[in-house]
């Protein structure tokens, strides 16, 4: 009789637990308890479930002014405390109390900004907080009529990725805590406005927006563009939207959206954000793509007119799962978003274009992962994937370690599972950790528990997670195209001319192989014959462009003068586009060798086109 009873009492117990456990999962919140070297706030005191922002966009002045709203979890403290870097807070009123509250700021610090902090109540559910963003914001891009495709009208988009989001909404700015959001934006009329949440298709006539995401996300993925901007749609639940001379070129390109789509969820499970769309920003934008969820931002230099760069969409993609499913708790685990979504993105791309194909993408980031350990020293700690960002800027751990190191770990225990075993791994992995945070040892006890163990696998992890450089059990992969490649090369370079080359069927990732194998000495003569043949500097493919113009920055020599034969190209492209991935590249290449100056003059004429992202990794560079 005892038994059966405190059986009962376990089974009513364990229900309960369930229950909230479930709803935890969809509804609230989950709470990150490890700490968050990147942000002030202390969820496991107060936390926010929901935001609701009010906020004028107010163009000529470049400022933003408005109401953000948190609901709040008290976990029975007395303050509640946000992020704030710049923000001007006018206000804080809190539902329980007639009269507004007295905030404290903590003290700044130059890379994570203050900590606003509130007094509340148990009671207290809801926290008021008027505020206006100055305009050196830097989350923003405030751009002029003239830096746009249209050149009629101004636009704005944020970017909040990795700490930008406290320099325009007071938030609890950890990846590890999830909130839902509303928003009212007020733009002027004629304009368009899109977030990361349910968009509209068409207009407002009075530039008022009203938007909704109803599943939890991390403040990183709060994002707003807007501008002069329409929607064409691709599938039945893809789209994009572009400004009016981009639009037409955009659907082309991303024709096959509505299948990326539907392979990823083949691959990982259903499609959890309803709508996926993306959106053209201008050239500034300081990145190839940002998964904001529902609506992926994209750089315009992902339109080649062929097709040939939409990995990129099926990257940004992923990330709707590998981040904005399961995000990393701190950006020290960056690595479980881009590591994760860089695999993912090699099998939609293996999937819709075939193993060849997928082959080649893997093996040029094989090459960027090569060069980056070269560049950080074989035995740097930053080449470890779990890093240590304690008291520096995330974006300082923010390269192709992250990306390539953890694709190539993936695919090591893919190779050791075998592809079966481990796509359930991982469809499992997805499914009982959504709208959740997850660590390193977080996801090592969970691999090796599910994956390792139970299939008796001896991979060794440690080396992978906490090694430096490459470890030793790094899948080869192999590229029959490739060797190919590299074939031709040679031939090149004992005189055939370019016009004789074998290269009609070649894919612009052949051509990208093409132009790293290229000796770093070739002379100036068999530098104009490939231009001549194949345009390269005038390619209206700016990943071969910038790999053309790197080689030629790189390979003057006192007989070689070929970059400054094509200055005028690459200073044009130096001041048209705004992503960091190029432009630091060349800007690099110029500074080492001997071309500081005429570096630091393109950049002082083009700084304004560029989005602070860019503008503080190249002023750091350049050194103005
Ligand atoms: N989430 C990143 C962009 C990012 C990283 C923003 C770190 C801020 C801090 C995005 O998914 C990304 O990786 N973009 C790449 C393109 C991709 C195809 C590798 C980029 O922008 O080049
Ligand atoms: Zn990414």
């Amino acid at each position: 009789m005892k038994y059966y009873l405190i059986l009962i009492s376990i089974l009513i117990f364990s229900l309960i637990a369930c229950k909230q456990e479930n709803s935890s999962s969809s509804q609230r919140p989950a709470v990150l308890t490890a700490s968050d070297a990147h942000s002030f706030a202390r969820p496991e005191e107060v936390v926010t479930t929901h935001l609701t922002l009010d906020l004028n966009m107010n163009f000529d002045s470049k400022t933003i002014t408005g109401t953000a709203v948190h609901t709040i979890q008290n976990h029975g403290a007395d303050t509640f405390i946000v992020d704030t870097k710049g923000l001007m807070i006018e206000e804080v009123r809190l539902d329980d109390s007639d009269k507004s509250v007295t905030p404290l700021f903590g003290e700044e610090d130059a890379i994570l900004g203050r900590a606003l902090k509130i007094p509340v109540s148990r009671k207290t559910k809801t926290v008021a907080i008027k505020y206006s963003v100055p305009r050196d914001a830097a989350a923003l891009g405030w751009l002029e009529p003239v830096q746009t495709a249209g050149k009629t009208s101004p636009f704005l988009y944020t970017q909040g990725q990795a700490i930008l989001t406290r320099t325009w909404i007071p938030v609890q700015d950890s990846p590890g805590i999830r909130f839902t959001y509303e928003a009212t934006i007020h733009v002027p009329p004629g304009l368009m406005a899109a977030m990361s949440a349910t968009n509209p298709q068409q207009r407002s006539s009075d530039g008022v927006y009203r938007f909704k995401m109803d599943r939890p996300v991390p403040a990183y993925l709060i994002a707003l563009a807007v501008g002069d901007f329409d929607f064409s749609p691709i599938g039945k639940r893809t789209g994009v939207y572009a400004e009016p001379p981009v639009v037409e070129k955009a659907t082309y390109e991303f024709a096959d959206m509505e299948k990326m789509v539907e392979i990823a969820e083949g691959l990982y499970g259903p499609y959890l954000w309803d709508r996926y769309d993306v959106i053209i920003l201008p050239p500034s934008f300081p990145f190839g793509g940002m998964e904001n969820p529902k609506l992926t931002f994209a750089t315009p230099t992902v339109i080649a007119g062929d097709r040939s760069l939409v990995s990129l969409i099926a990257h940004e993609l992923a990330h709707s799962w590998s981040g904005n499913l399961v995000t990393n708790a701190t950006w020290n685990d960056f690595w479980l978003n881009e590591g994760f979504t860089t695999y993912f993105e090699n099998r939609i791309m293996e999937a819709l274009y075939g193993k060849e194909y997928a082959d080649m993408l893997a093996l040029l980031g094989y090459q960027d992962l090569q060069k980056t350990v070269e560049d950080l020293g074989k035995g740097s700690d930053d080449t470890h994937l779990l890093l240590d960002l304690g008291g520096r800027d995330p974006d300082d751990g923010m390269n192709s370690i992250a990306y390539e190191k953890g694709a190539f770990f993936l695919k090591r225990l893919e190779q050791a599972a075998g592809r079966e075993k481990f796509d359930a791994f991982l469809r499992e992995y997805f499914e009982s950790h959504k709208f959740q945070s997850m660590s390193t040892a977080g996801f090592v006890s969970y691999l090796k528990e599910n994956l390792l163990e139970p299939n008796k696998l001896d991979i060794n992890v440690d080396a992978w997670v906490s090694g430096s450089g490459i470890p030793a059990d790094c899948p080869v992969i192999e590229s029959d195209r490739f060797v190919k490649v590299e074939a031709v090369v040679k031939t090149f370079i004992k005189g055939t001319p370019a016009a004789d080359l074998p290269v009609r069927e070649w894919t612009t990732h052949e051509w990208l192989h093409f132009i790293r194998h290229l000796p770093k000495d070739l002379n100036q003569r068999k530098m104009e014959n490939l231009d001549a043949t194949f345009s390269f500097s005038r390619s209206g493919n700016s990943e071969i462009a910038v790999a053309w113009y790197e080689l030629a920055i790189r390979n003057t020599t006192p007989d070689n003068n070929y970059a400054v034969a094509i200055m005028p190209q690459i200073e044009g492209f130096l001041t048209q586009v705004g992503r960091r991935k190029y432009l630091l590249p060349l800007y690099r290449a110029m500074k080492e060798s001997g071309r500081l100056e005429e570096a630091q003059r393109i950049f002082l004429a083009s700084r304004q086109n560029y989005h602070s992202v860019s503008n503080n990794t190249l002023s750091e560079l350049l050194g103005v």
